[in-house]
């Protein structure tokens, strides 16, 4: 785990490092609770690279109960790369269109076209390759690697920001550089996609922004905000 990680309390370069053991039990932790615990959503029973693309541009700044459907209906109606690649601007825009951001079904369907034409029609699994593609951040990359190709690619979006900054900082700012390394120190080489897909839940319904559940939480005897969130929390 962490291959050239240094040890904590503090690296060489004066960040702060959670000690391999803290970093163990945490891993631990939220595996078991993801087994127990998560939602059966519809990108999760694949791994097509094209339908995982899909499902991560409809979840940037969409709640996932608004995407579940149009999820569905988008599938129905491109079911292949190929098929998008074909779609006008009109139609694209016209079938996201309660998702809101008109401009996320424009930039997927370019994202289409361009893998046809320069990719021979498959989803990049490069991390370099992908963030060249327009509409596609670090993030997404990350999710694309993991969920869609299997490599342990570390992700960081708003959720799995705070779940860190929460349990192992004590919810102190933290810069991204720092939680991108720790998210790919913590992640088990053998089961990214598990604990990526674990974190995402974890921060979407146990650990969330304003009405955190410390409570039912398996982090709470290690983390470093409870002593501070307990007062905000709800069972
Ligand atoms: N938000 C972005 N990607 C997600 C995923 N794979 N599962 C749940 N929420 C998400």
């Amino acid at each position: 785990m962490g291959v050239g990680f240094v040890e904590g309390p503090f690296s060489a370069s004066g960040e702060f490092v959670p000690a391999m053991t803290r970093r163990k039990t945490f891993v631990r932790r939220l595996l078991r609770w993801y087994a127990r615990n998560h939602r059966p959503l519809p990108w999760r029973r694949t791994r097509d690279p094209y339908r995982v693309l899909v499902s991560e541009m409809m979840l940037q700044q969409t709640q996932v109960s608004r995407v579940i459907p149009k999820y569905r209906e988008f599938l129905r109606t491109y079911p292949s790369l190929e098929a998008l690649a074909r779609a006008t601007t009109r139609e694209v825009r016209e079938i996201w269109h309660p998702l809101g951001y008109n401009i996320r079904p424009v930039r997927l369907r370019d994202i289409a076209r361009t893998v046809v034409r320069k990719h021979g029609g498959r989803v990049p699994d490069t991390r370099e390759e992908l963030m060249g593609l327009t509409g596609i951040g670090a993030y997404t990359a990350g999710a694309l690697l993991t969920f869609a190709h299997g490599k342990p690619a570390p992700i960081l979006d708003t959720n799995v920001r705070r779940v860190l900054r929460r349990v192992l900082y004590g919810d102190r700012p933290i810069a991204d550089r720092v939680l991108w390394r720790v998210a790919g120190a913590l992640l088990p080489q053998n089961n990214g996609y598990n604990f990526n897909q674990a974190l995402m839940d974890f921060g979407a319904t146990v650990c969330t922004a304003r009405a955190p559940r410390c409570p039912a939480c398996p982090m709470r005897g290690i983390c470093s905000a409870y002593p501070r969130l307990r007062g905000r929390a709800r069972a």
